[in-house]
């Protein structure tokens, strides 16, 4: 499984704990940046993970800036993107299983590195239940049509 990394100043260290982890589990990672924790902008870094994503470059993507609020929102305006805050595990299983979710975005100054690393297993092991689900998410890509230029 491919990971595709990304983060703000503020989702900096979370996001070297999260790449310590995966790697130490097998998993390949790319960290698209930011490298340092020198002011950022958070949309620089959604838009870089997103689009790989997107491309099928990546299974999945992992986004963190202070929130989780800007940066899943910025990931979310790439076509195919289904980014989702998740800052507890039962929305991490849920994105997966409901809402086929193929970006996770967290909040450093929101939760400690321990749970994120539990959501970010919760998510990684999760699968998407289709049926009815995949009628709304297909609902969603209609939404994403209608307004293609
Ligand atoms: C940066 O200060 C902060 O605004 C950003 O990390 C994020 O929380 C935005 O949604």
């Amino acid at each position: 499984m491919k990971i595709a990394v990304g983060s703000d100043h503020a989702g900096f260290y979370l996001k070297n704990e999260i790449i310590k982890h995966l790697e130490d589990k097998g998993y390949e990672l790319k960290d698209f940046g930011a490298f340092t924790e020198a002011s950022c902008d958070y949309p620089d870094y959604a838009v870089k993970v997103a689009e790989e994503v997107a491309a099928k470059n990546y299974d999945y993507g992992i986004l963190i800036c202070g929130t989780g609020i800007g940066i899943s929102i910025a990931a979310n305006k790439v076509p195919g993107i289904r980014a989702a805050l998740c800052n507890d595990t039962f929305s991490a299983h849920a994105s997966r299983e409901h809402n086929d979710a193929n970006i996770l975005a967290m909040g450093a100054r929101v939760i400690g590195g321990g749970l994120a690393l539990d959501i970010v297993d919760t998510f990684l092991s999760a699968s998407f239940m289709g049926d009815k689900h995949l009628r709304r998410i297909n609902k969603i890509s209609d939404i994403e049509s209608k307004y293609k230029k």
